[in-house]
């Protein structure tokens, strides 16, 4: 029997599709003439949320002294309203710019000592490990990357987690959700496991607010943030960083503002003159998705992107790496000698989109690259199709 918990029909293949939401696909400005298969990179803005942030652009143009003057309020509310949907404490989140914002912030306020270990893993952003490299060499700490294998479950890099620990290992930084490889690994028990431990956590969630229910886990890490830009509909760039009530006190600002005597959260929130009009209009995105049904959407995205690797491993013939629960995007694994390094992989996403009109995310990766497909509700499955027949060519 099938389980769908979403309305669902067959392909030719007999694979158990989702109905399209009604509706969903014309709420976005995206070109038709390609098939946008990567949200997971940048998001796409849906026209609604795009109108709110024109509104509160026209209003602070009619009078910026007003609109700034009063934007540390409203900054605020946004921020409760914001922290009510995800199900965070409002007093522990912050708004911020984006994920390579929110790990500096957590990195400065750490106070390592010489000799302190950062724990990595080879399926981190890059971004986020360069920058735990930089923290540490300012502090004579160092940054060790564990290798998870490609093809292992969720449950083993875990415990390949755990089992890496050392006596010096003072803080892990862990994706929620990986980039390059689409898994889940800083889930709330690991996260747990490692507090008992006695190691710091940050969590690298820049794709689950909007994509996971990430209520129960928020609060669990010592810093977790993610963007509201990916899954979340809001205008780009949005993000939250959420801090354990330990910490707070010791965060560490990006700059000085005058906010700061304000305390966590406004004194990282505040950057001076700014277009704060994206981070106001988030709470429209996420009016929006829940008005489309958080549930229906996020079922609909993890069946298409399911239906995705499927049709990718089938007619391109790529290996499917494994998924994890309520993912909204899959992983494959390229053919040997094709993307192992930073600029073929560049030069494939450059050509699946000049050759077959797709945009889709391709990493490096020693011995063949992996390629990720996304699923938002705008995609269709014919557009999986279209890419992996065209793949099988151009590969
Ligand atoms: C896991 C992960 N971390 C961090 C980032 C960086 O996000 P941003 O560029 O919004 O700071 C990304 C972006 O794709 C990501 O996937």
């Amino acid at each position: 029997m099938v389980l769908c918990s979403v309305k669902c029909h067959t392909s030719l293949d007999g694979e158990v599709l989702p109905e399209p939401i009604a509706g969903a696909a014309e709420l976005f400005a995206l070109d038709p003439s390609v098939a946008h298969l990567n949200h997971g990179s940048y998001g796409a803005v849906p026209i609604p949320v795009q109108q709110a942030q024109e509104r509160l652009r026209i209003e602070q143009e009619r009078d910026p002294d007003a609109f700034l003057l009063e934007a540390p309020g409203r900054v605020a509310e946004t921020r409760r309203a914001v922290a009510a949907v995800l199900g965070a404490d409002p007093d522990g989140l912050a708004l911020l710019t984006n994920v390579t914002e929110a790990v500096a912030v957590a990195l400065d306020s750490i106070a390592f000592a010489r000799g302190d270990e950062i724990l990595v893993t080879d399926h981190g952003y890059g971004v986020v490990t360069r920058a735990a490299e930089r923290r540490a060499a300012e502090c004579g700490a160092t940054v060790r990357t564990l290798a998870l294998p490609l093809d292992g479950g969720d449950d083993a890099a875990a415990t390949a987690v755990l089992a890496a620990l050392r006596p010096r290992t003072r803080v892990a930084i862990l994706d929620r959700i990986t980039s390059p490889t689409a898994r889940a690994i800083a889930t709330g028990p690991l996260v747990r496991a490692l507090a008992e431990r006695g190691v710091i956590t940050v969590v690298d969630a820049a794709h689950a607010p909007g994509m996971l229910g990430v209520e129960q886990e928020i609060g669990g890490a010592d810093f977790w943030f993610g963007n509201l830009h990916k899954w979340a509909f809001a205008p780009r760039p949005t993000a939250v960083l959420a801090v354990r009530p330990e910490w707070r006190e010791r965060v560490r600002p990006l700059t000085y503002s005058w906010e700061h005597e304000q305390g966590y959260p406004a004194r990282v929130e505040w950057r001076g003159t700014g277009d704060y009009t994206g981070w106001l209009a988030a709470p429209t995105g996420l009016a929006l998705l829940a008005e489309l049904g958080v549930e229906r959407v996020r079922a609909h995205n993890e069946r298409l992107a399911g239906y995705g690797q499927l049709a990718l491993a089938e007619l391109a013939g790529l290996a499917a790496l494994p998924a994890s629960p309520g993912v909204a995007m899959r992983a494959l694994r390229l053919p040997p000698g094709v993307a192992q390094d930073e600029s073929s992989a560049k030069a494939l996403m450059a050509a699946v989109r000049s050759r077959l009109g797709a945009r889709i995310a391709v990493r490096p990766w020693a011995g063949g690259g992996v390629l990720r497909i996304s699923a938002q509700v705008y995609n269709r499955p014919q557009e999986y199709r279209t890419l992996a027949s065209g793949l099988a060519r151009l590969l």
